[in-house]
């Protein structure tokens, strides 16, 4: 048992691995993709737009870097498991990509309360079923989850919900699907394209008051995420937690 425990390098290398990051024209799922081929990985990339894909991986391969992708919406089981129908083998899997309302009990818009469950946390069921059979024994998954999870906010207990629920299922997935490592990423508020989008009003009120509730006193970078999930899946003896990048919001 000794000698097993020291054949084993605590870091596994990414070079000539690849990861799959259905999320990764974007945000947290880009600085992702561009840490993967910067240390010598190949990426396979999804979302739902052939021009996002199109124009991120022209980005990676005039960078040098290995890179192929295909239309996915992770809210849709058929186009997960046709979106894996064309990946022979993978060594890391990573799917943030999701898009959801958040509403609060009192709402009657089913859709919307709904939506966290079906594309969040369904969807990245989905996706671990359809690699798994794929994933080399040596490899990791990281799973999406949100700070909300372990600290909610008024008015939207089932994205809370939601979260949870996707830390349980890595704590779940790392003893079945182990050797594979399966753990989980708990970002706070992070400073993305997605808040980028939205207007400069909204972004600085809730980058204000997110800054407040955290001991750093401010909103995370998608690169301090992507860190995080290069660590998750690099480390040999990391399976079933949750890394929490928040800046200390889940503190007391
Ligand atoms: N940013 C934050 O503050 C924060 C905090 C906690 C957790 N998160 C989690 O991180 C995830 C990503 O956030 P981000 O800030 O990186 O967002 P982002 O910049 O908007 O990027 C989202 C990425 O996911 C893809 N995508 C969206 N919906 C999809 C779907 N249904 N199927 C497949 N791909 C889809 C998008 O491409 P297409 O639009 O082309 O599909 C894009 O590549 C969020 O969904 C959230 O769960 C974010």
């Amino acid at each position: 048992m000794h000698a097993q425990t020291t054949q084993n390098h605590p870091t596994r290398p990414l070079s000539g691995r690849t990861a799959v990051i259905i999320g990764g024209t974007s945000g947290i799922g880009r600085a992702v993709a561009s840490r993967v081929v910067a240390a010598g990985g190949a990426v396979i990339l999804g979302g739902r737009s052939q021009d996002a894909l199109d124009a991120e991986l022209a980005r990676i391969e005039a960078a040098g870097g290995a890179a192929c992708g295909h239309v996915v919406d992770m809210a849709e089981r058929e186009s997960v498991a046709a979106f894996f129908a064309r990946i022979a083998r993978l060594d890391y899997l990573f799917a943030p990509g999701a898009t959801y309302q958040v509403a609060s009990i009192h709402s009657d818009d089913h859709e919307a309360v709904e939506s966290p469950f079906r594309s969040k946390f369904w969807g990245q069921y989905h996706a671990v079923h359809e690699a798994a059979p794929k994933i080399a024994p040596d490899g990791a998954i990281v799973l999406m989850s949100g700070a909300a999870g372990a600290r909610p906010i008024k008015g939207a207990s089932a994205y809370a919900a939601c979260n949870a629920a996707i830390e349980g299922l890595g704590r779940s997935l790392a003893l079945d699907l182990a050797p594979v490592r399966v753990n989980s990423v708990s970002p706070g508020t992070i400073d993305s394209d997605l808040w980028q989008r939205r207007s400069a009003e909204l972004r600085s009120h809730a980058f204000e008051s997110y800054s407040r509730s955290t001991a750093l006193g401010r909103v995370g970078s998608v690169d301090e995420v992507a860190d995080a999930v290069l660590f998750l899946f690099g480390n040999g003896y990391m399976t079933g937690s949750t890394l929490f990048v928040d800046g200390g919001y889940v503190l007391p």
